[in-house]
């Protein structure tokens, strides 16, 4: 993987480059040595190497039963407890991935009723599976969800099937979660006790909805571990794309960029998207600090927000995420009439258009005062998803020190849910 810088140093010196390097290899030793704030939730730096093959021949192993006895597979989860997973399965396209059976739903990450009573209904008379997904185990999305769907379920199956088909994901011997899973008896899988949930996705969390995808979490966990090796071998923004990355993004934030779109001109990327918005919001929104993160796919969204974007108020930049190695490919045909005017591309495929379109796009922004750069990676394959799920870990955990906040806390959840338990007169935990 690579990070196209061509149009970030328009916009910074590299003059200004040299300070931060500096402050780069402090967050650097500060991840690496395990001194900084919110250490003690650093489980996540060296997961994918200490990641054995044993462990994911068990994941694997508990996906094919799943696979065999379902054939439809909910996640249930909210925040760190899912995107990770819908980002892997729609990167490689929802109807897509090697295994069409089980249909996988999300759950749980909302509360919304009629999301609820939508899937419920799609669903009825299938053979399901869920996967419960929640660390504290009392997030209320989730909790609803679960009881909700336990509910269905209990009419359908007995309680020695239920066992099968309910699959806890948690903390281990600790948590609501981790306590029904036991007394019921329900299948479980942990979540070490220092992996914070948006930095979880190359855990048990993510990994058996993957692995249920058909997606080869052996090559995904391959792909975060080289990134991983480099990451900790070298705290040289120009050895370390991670933390160039970091480094850059920081800079622009002091010249004013506050906003960073997450762009691609691959729809399937929408939900990685998602998952870096979740994973950079969380981490560095905090101290009245943070770069706004929003997601955005073009050439979709040119549509919608690309005026703001070209010529809106000067404090945005945008971070691509581009994919190399060309994909499936539509040809465009000629038509004798060329009523539409688009024989002057009839032969050419929609991927080189889709090209065209972000080289113009990158460059147009540039010239508007929107400083841009691209993470490209090789091919859509298992081994890249993991390269980039681990650079961003990797980047925001460095990215959070040079903002001087605990990249690995999340105070401010709690306000919301404070105001939502008084509301609805939860009585007083003790
Ligand atoms: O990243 C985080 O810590 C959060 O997004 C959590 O994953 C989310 O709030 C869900 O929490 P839990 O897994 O405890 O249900």
């Amino acid at each position: 993987m690579r990070l196209d810088t061509k149009y970030v140093y328009r916009f910074i010196s590299k003059k200004e480059l040299e300070p931060i390097r500096a402050e780069v290899k402090d967050a650097h030793n500060m991840l690496e040595k395990g001194t900084g704030p919110g250490s003690d939730f650093l489980g996540w730096l060296h997961l994918p190497s200490a990641t054995s093959k044993d462990y994911l021949r068990k994941i694997k192993s508990l996906a094919a039963d799943i696979r065999k006895t379902s054939e439809v597979f909910i996640v249930i989860g909210i925040g760190g407890s899912y995107l990770g997973s819908r980002a892997a399965i729609e990167f490689f396209g929802v109807r897509n991935h090697k295994h069409a059976r089980p249909e996988i739903l999300f759950a749980g990450n909302s509360i919304d009723p009629d999301y609820l009573s939508n899937l419920l209904s799609g669903i009825k008379g299938k053979e399901i599976t869920i996967n419960v997904i929640s660390k504290s185990g009392t997030t209320i999305e989730p909790a609803t969800a679960f009881r909700i769907i336990k509910n269905v379920m209990k009419k359908r199956y007995t309680a020695s099937e239920l066992k099968k088909r309910i699959i806890c994901t948690t903390t281990k011997a600790k948590g609501a979660l981790c306590q029904m899973a036991t007394m019921k008896g329900y299948r479980s899988l942990y979540i070490p006790e220092d992996v914070g949930g948006r930095f979880s996705v190359l855990t048990a969390v993510g990994l058996l909805p993957m692995a249920v995808a058909g997606i080869d979490i052996e090559e995904v966990i391959r792909g975060a571990a080289d990134i991983e090796k480099k990451s900790s071998s070298s705290a040289d923004i120009d050895k370390n794309p991670a933390y160039h990355y970091a480094a850059l993004r920081n800079l622009l934030y002091r010249n004013g960029k506050k906003i960073e779109i997450g762009c691609s001109f691959h729809v399937s990327l929408l939900s990685v998207l998602e998952w870096w918005k979740q994973l950079f919001a969380e981490t560095e929104g905090k101290e009245g600090k943070a770069l706004f993160p929003q997601a955005a796919i073009f050439s979709t969204d040119l549509h919608a927000n690309g005026q703001l974007i070209q010529q809106g108020e000067r404090n945005l930049f945008e971070t691509f995420i581009r994919i190399k190695k060309k994909g499936a490919d539509l040809k465009l045909p000629r038509e004798k009439e060329n009523i539409d005017k688009l024989n002057y591309i009839a032969g050419r495929g929609l991927s080189f258009v889709n090209r065209m379109a972000y080289e113009g796009t990158a460059k147009a922004h540039a010239d508007g005062g929107v400083p841009n750069m691209a993470l490209i990676i090789d091919e859509r394959s298992a081994y890249c998803l993991g390269q980039l799920f681990y650079f961003f870990q990797r980047a925001v955990g460095i990215s959070g020190y040079l903002l001087r906040v605990n990249p690995f806390d999340q105070p401010g959840v709690q306000a919301y849910k404070e105001n939502m338990f008084r509301l609805l007169g939860r009585p007083a935990c003790r």
